[in-house]
């Protein structure tokens, strides 16, 4: 697809976001993005011109509820195709926040649609997530199992995938992507770019390396009395880059077929809280000191992938393991300890 192709990027100053930005610029790629800094910082991006050696064609600082705003985006690029990440991604906190979480998640996904449709873009990539399979009866998941949200956040992504594949029915010419990740976790290798949740992290990893850094006490172990082998919690965390790179690779597949598909991107292993921690410990070099509270709200025993319908669809799987996300996560939390300059 490049050869000047321009992808817009909604949320991309935000973790996977700003990862996918590089990615395709390095991959010879136009990226414009939008993003209203709710969750993320313009800094950001100036890492991510850092490490491509050329910054995004624009940056919009907008919210896509801005309807007017979002459209002279469109007006102003020749949009070829749409990576949509802009949206509230935190389990715990969207069981305090149902309603915000369906206004920004939901309401922003047709925000975009509408205005990609007024515009003549038919190219969708959409950021979905694993959390809609909620209380999975077994593991590992493949696409083809029930979706069961059991927080508004996975409930969120639920309906928008049910919004874009309906309308996919009465608009044929659409074609979208929905990509169901897993636990995105690590950075850029070079430390530069990496995750910068605003105030306390809400999800383990950036969580892990404050206590590492010394920023928190401990970690709170949510649960351990799960139906696991130590009690905690299952995820099948996968690395950030790889992540990126299965929305580049997401571009170049989206003409295949009209319609929209669904696939997950995940590595098919499962890792508990404490094996984490443990990993995360011969990361840093550190112990990290950690207490077993109850469980969180909406959270489920286990989501682990079965990756192998994107192997077969696109002959790519995640390559990166769980030393390297622990290694990169720790190099990143090392360099920036207050995260991007303001
Ligand atoms: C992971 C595990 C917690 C924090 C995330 C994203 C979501 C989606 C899926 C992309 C769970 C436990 C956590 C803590 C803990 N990604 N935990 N102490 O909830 O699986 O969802 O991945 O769409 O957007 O939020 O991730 O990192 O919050 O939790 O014990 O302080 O760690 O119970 O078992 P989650 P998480």
């Amino acid at each position: 697809m490049p050869g000047g192709t321009t992808v817009l990027v909604t949320g991309g100053a935000g973790f996977i976001g700003s990862h996918t930005c590089v990615e395709l610029l390095d991959h010879g790629y136009d990226v414009v993005v939008v993003d209203d800094y709710s969750n993320s910082s313009p800094g950001a991006l100036e890492r991510v011109a850092k490490i491509a050696g050329r910054p995004p064609a624009a940056v919009y600082e907008i919210g896509l509820h801005d309807r007017r705003a979002l459209s002279r985006v469109f007006d102003e690029h020749a949009i070829d195709a749409v990576i949509h990440f802009a949206a509230k991604k935190a389990v715990g906190e969207s069981v305090d926040l149902p309603i915000t979480y369906y206004d920004t998640n939901v309401g922003g996904t047709t925000a975009l649609l509408r205005a990609m449709h007024d515009h003549g873009v038919h190219r969708l990539v959409f950021s979905s997530s694993c959390s809609i399979y909620g209380n999975a009866a077994r593991v590992p998941l493949t696409e083809a199992d029930p979706a069961d949200p059991t927080n508004p956040y996975a409930t969120s992504k639920w309906l928008c995938e049910q919004v874009l594949a309906d309308t996919c029915r009465y608009l044929p010419e659409l074609s979208v992507l929905s990509l169901r990740y897993f636990n995105p976790v690590g950075a850029h290798p070079s430390g530069l770019l990496g995750e910068v949740p605003r105030g306390t992290p809400g999800n383990v990893m950036p969580y892990l390396a404050q206590v590492a850094a010394g920023r928190l006490p401990q970690l709170r172990v949510f649960g351990g009395d799960y139906p696991t082998a130590d009690g905690t919690g299952v995820r099948d965390y996968v690395h950030v880059m790889d992540v990126a790179e299965g929305h580049r690779v997401a571009l170049e597949h989206l003409d295949d077929e009209h319609g929209m598909r669904v696939l997950n991107l995940g590595t098919g292993q499962g890792t508990s809280v404490l094996e984490l921690v443990a990993a995360f410990q011969r990361a840093c070099g550190t112990p990290i000191p950690y207490e077993i509270t109850d469980r969180r709200p909406g959270d489920v025993p286990a989501l682990v992938a079965d990756p192998s319908a994107v192997a077969r669809a696109w002959n790519w799987t995640a390559t990166r393991d769980l030393t390297a996300m622990c290694e990169d996560a720790w190099r990143f939390q090392e360099l920036n300890p207050s995260g991007y300059p303001a």
